[in-house]
């Protein structure tokens, strides 16, 4: 928290320090910092905004130059974004690599902890065939430069993929790729176990519930099942969320394509989930509260109780959020605008009233257990939201000059970690 905040205001500090250090404070997640907004708070303050709900890790779709100095020396982790654009360059070119190493890269190490860099955001599943084909060369190329830079160890090389990637997913021990994806993870997937790469993935239960809303139990997808839990008859083991039976039939097509020893050995990360706190009329279940159980029961999940997937029930799960902010420029239906913990002014999206911050803890998470029925993933999982790419950022860092903002800038994540916080 930055002290200046309270220039004006400190009659209210100790409301503030009684605030703080009542809350629990043991969330560690990741969150993508998407920027296809015109409206977004100024890097420097999103700080405290990702302190607020102890975020620790953060996605980027690019490498702006704002936020990696901003988040210089602040024990942020990294995982920057190559931009479709330059697949292409960098496949035929290890000197392209390195040259784009030199402008994006390396100006910002070691203050900042860039630890994994994407090539492209879905692209195997994307419409570009240029980029599909020089996907694997573009991820080699660079790194192959990483390499003669010594950079290899430090940071790694990979690329995220969409749900679409997976033929069947049902039940998720016999899941495996789609058929046009084959070839290619054959090539890429042996690659990224060489070099120790995480496989990325972008999962949404939301679009399964949205794509069939009467099938798909929302207690399933919000991690608040109650009934028996979704048995994989193979290897009977028991799902009672969505997102963990996506992540295991991820792992299975994984293990159809290297064997279930290299298979076993890659560390599978989810890139992207979330849910919208708002949609068009036609998207069921985009509403402030499902978005809320959602991102604070999977944070419960993920990092209090440092669950794993039934398939890697002792690997703790890497989990990124999407996202930081409501973006309102990007394209498609009004859930695309609307995935963001906040607002762009910093403020929480959804609405924590007091009622909530009084909430006891009746953990809902915990009163309901097990599972659901219906498909354990989107017969046709819509895509993902589309990546941020560089479009003009104006961030309009807006003063916050009077105790009443500072107030919101302050409470008001604090508030949204009483309510998203696990153990409250
Ligand atoms: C954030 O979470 C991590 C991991 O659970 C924990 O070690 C750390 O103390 C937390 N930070 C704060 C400020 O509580
Ligand atoms: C990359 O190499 C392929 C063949 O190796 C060639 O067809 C393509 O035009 C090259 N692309 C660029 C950008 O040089
Ligand atoms: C960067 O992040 C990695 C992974 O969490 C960690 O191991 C490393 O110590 C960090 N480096 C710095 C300089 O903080
Ligand atoms: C679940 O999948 C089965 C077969 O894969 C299909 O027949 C059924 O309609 C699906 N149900 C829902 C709710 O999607
Ligand atoms: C909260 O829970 C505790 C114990 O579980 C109980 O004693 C207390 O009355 C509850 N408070 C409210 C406001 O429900
Ligand atoms: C939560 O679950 C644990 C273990 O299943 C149980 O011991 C505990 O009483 C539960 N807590 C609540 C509030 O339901
Ligand atoms: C934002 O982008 C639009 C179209 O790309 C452009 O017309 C406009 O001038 C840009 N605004 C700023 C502030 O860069």
């Amino acid at each position: 928290m930055e002290i200046r905040l309270f220039n004006h205001c400190y009659y209210l500090l100790p409301l503030f320090i009684f605030l703080l250090s009542t809350l629990p404070l043991t969330i560690s997640i990741g969150i993508n910092y998407g920027q296809v907004a015109d409206n977004l708070r100024d890097p420097k303050d999103v700080l405290p905004l990702l302190r607020s709900i102890n975020v620790t890790k953060v996605k980027l779709y690019d490498t702006n130059p704002k936020i990696l100095k901003a988040f210089a020396h602040t024990g942020i982790e990294f995982t920057v974004g190559l931009p479709d654009k330059y697949i292409t360059d960098l496949a035929n070119s290890t000197s392209s690599a390195i040259h784009w190493l030199k402008s994006n890269i390396i100006p910002y190490l070691p203050g900042t902890n860039i630890t994994s860099i994407t090539v492209g955001n879905e692209v195997l599943t994307g419409k570009d065939a240029a980029n599909v084909d020089s996907l694997l060369p573009a991820m080699e190329s660079l790194h192959t430069a990483l390499h003669k830079l010594h950079l290899d160890g430090r940071i790694s090389v990979t690329t995220p993929y969409s749900l679409d990637i997976l033929d069947s997913s049902y039940p998720p021990s016999s899941s495996t790729f789609k058929p046009d994806v084959k070839p290619y993870m054959a090539k890429i997937l042996p690659f990224m176990w060489k070099t120790k790469s995480p496989f990325l993935i972008n999962a949404y239960p939301y679009f399964a519930y949205k794509s069939d809303p009467t099938g798909v139990k929302i207690d399933y997808v919000l991690f608040e099942s109650t009934d028996s839990g979704v048995v994989d008859s193979t290897t009977n083991l028991k799902y009672d969320n969505m997102l963990f039976a996506q992540v295991d039939a991820v792992r299975a097509a994984i293990v159809s394509v290297l064997g279930k020893k290299k298979g076993g050995e890659l560390e599978v990360r989810v890139s992207e989930t979330g849910w919208p706190s708002k949609g068009d009329v036609d998207e069921k279940g985009a509403t402030k509260e499902n978005a809320r159980k959602y991102n604070g029961n999977l944070m419960k999940l993920v990092d209090k109780e440092k669950k794993g997937t039934p398939m890697a029930p002792h690997v703790a799960l890497e989990v990124y959020i999407f996202a930081v902010f409501n973006e309102n420029l990007k394209p498609g239906p009004t859930s695309e605008r609307n995935y963001g913990l906040f607002k762009p002014d910093g403020t929480p999206a959804y609405d924590f009233g007091l009622k909530l911050l009084k909430k006891n803890s009746t953990d809902s998470l915990n009163n309901s257990r097990l599972t659901g029925v219906g498909n354990l993933t989107s017969p046709t999982p819509s895509p993902a939201p589309t990546p941020s790419l560089d479009l003009n950022r104006t961030s309009s860092a807006h003063k916050v000059s009077n105790c009443f903002g500072s107030l919101i800038e302050l409470v008001v994540p604090a508030i949204l970690l009483v309510v998203l916080s696990p153990s409250w």
